[in-house]
């Protein structure tokens, strides 16, 4: 395979609270490749944000890389220094996050934000360039009259309209990666339909990576080509969307399905993951999935051996000591559109309807 564009390895990031350390990324690893969507998936709480902010160079304290390395385009974030972070974030990795009003500035408007996001990386960009290329964008991403939607502020925006004016922002500078944390999860259900599918167009115009963080398998499905499933600051299991819907070899995972309605009302009854996820700060010993495992069944094994990733296909691996119990087990739900092989193409005017 083509080297990747990004490669994790062993990331463990931890922060010191008044009540311990709390260990909230162990030892993550995974690669994204040119071009690709990874989805990274998991309840609340369970390193997503985390994983993400360190790739950007954004943990402060009293948070800190503890361990591992972050190699992007073959170089690692880790040793980069501040000025080269500040170029890296919007340059070469675009930013998405769940609430826009956080990320935009309210006293600038919308179009004097995208220019000075474009001018800050290409500094031979002369001031009536930035402003067509800014309109050009918004109107990229369907904000409606965008010409006169430049110079409005932010809170002139629908919430819809705000996350649409962030993922132009995110992809001025042709960004080799995006990173997209919960985009749509603020949005209302028929709104975010239509901006996962911008977003997917414009990811495949601009031809980024993408690392879609949700925690919503429904948006997985629409959205991304891998699957990175983790838990508790770990990666449980990693697949192809096609696998990981089909075939998915972690309990843990098959229980996220179960949590899904779109899925489930499909045939299936839907079954909520019983309990809630462990404390980081004292995780349970063994596998940290054990208090709510339903087929560990109390097992010896998992109360005491944490399970480590290995490979139970090709590009297919599960941390559970008993996957294969799981094999042929799949949770016989379709998948709407699963990834990236969408037959109806999901055009810029459809994703604009
Ligand atoms: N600033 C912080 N201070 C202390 N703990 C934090 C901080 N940020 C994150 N954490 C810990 O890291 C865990 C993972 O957080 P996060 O990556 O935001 O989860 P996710 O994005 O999957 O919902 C949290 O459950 C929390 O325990
Ligand atoms: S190792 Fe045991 S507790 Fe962990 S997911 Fe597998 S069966 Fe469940
Ligand atoms: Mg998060």
């Amino acid at each position: 395979m083509a080297e990747p564009l990004l490669a994790i390895e062993d990331l463990a990031v931890e922060f010191r609270t008044e009540d311990g350390l709390v260990r909230a990324v162990d030892r993550v690893s995974y690669e994204v490749h040119p071009g690709e969507v990874v989805g990274l998936v998991g309840e609340s709480g369970s390193g997503k944000s985390v994983t993400a902010m360190s790739v950007l160079g954004l943990i402060r304290q009293p948070g800190r890389i503890a361990g591992g390395s972050i190699r992007f385009r073959g170089r690692d974030l880790r040793t980069a220094s501040e000025r080269e972070m500040r170029a890296v974030r919007g340059g070469e990795i675009g930013m998405i996050f769940q609430d826009p009003m956080t990320a935009l500035n309210p006293v600038m408007t919308v179009g004097a934000q995208i220019v000075e996001a474009l001018r800050l990386h290409q500094r031979r960009m002369s001031g009536a360039a930035a402003r067509k290329r800014a309109v050009e964008l918004l109107s990229l991403v369907g904000v409606p009259n965008p010409d006169t939607r430049f110079g409005q502020y932010p809170h002139e925006y629908s919430g819809g309209m705000r996350q649409r004016a962030m993922i132009a922002m995110a992809i001025a500078n042709d960004p080799v990666l995006i990173i997209a944390d919960e985009p749509t999860t603020a949005l209302d259900v028929t709104i975010q339909a239509q901006v996962l599918r911008l977003l997917r167009t414009a990811q495949r115009e601009a031809g980024s990576a993408t690392i879609l963080i949700t925690h919503d398998l429904g948006v997985i499905a629409e959205l991304a080509d891998r699957v990175v499933v983790m838990y508790a600051g770990r990666v449980v299991e990693h697949g192809d969307v096609h696998t990981i819907f089909s075939a998915p070899r972690h309990p843990y995972t098959v229980g996220l399905m179960g949590s899904l309605p779109n899925l489930a009302e499909q045939g299936a009854p839907l079954r909520p993951i019983p309990g809630s996820p462990p404390s980081l700060l004292d995780p349970p010993g063994g596998c940290p999935f054990h208090p709510r495992c339903t087929l560990s069944q109390g097992r010896q094994r998992c109360r005491v051996e944490r399970p480590t990733l290995i490979a139970v296909g090709a590009a297919h691996a599960s941390a559970c000591h008993f996957h294969d119990e799981l094999a042929g087990v799949a949770p016989g739900v379709p998948v709407p559109g699963a990834g990236a092989t969408d037959p109806a193409g999901g055009t810029e005017a459809e994703a604009l309807r």
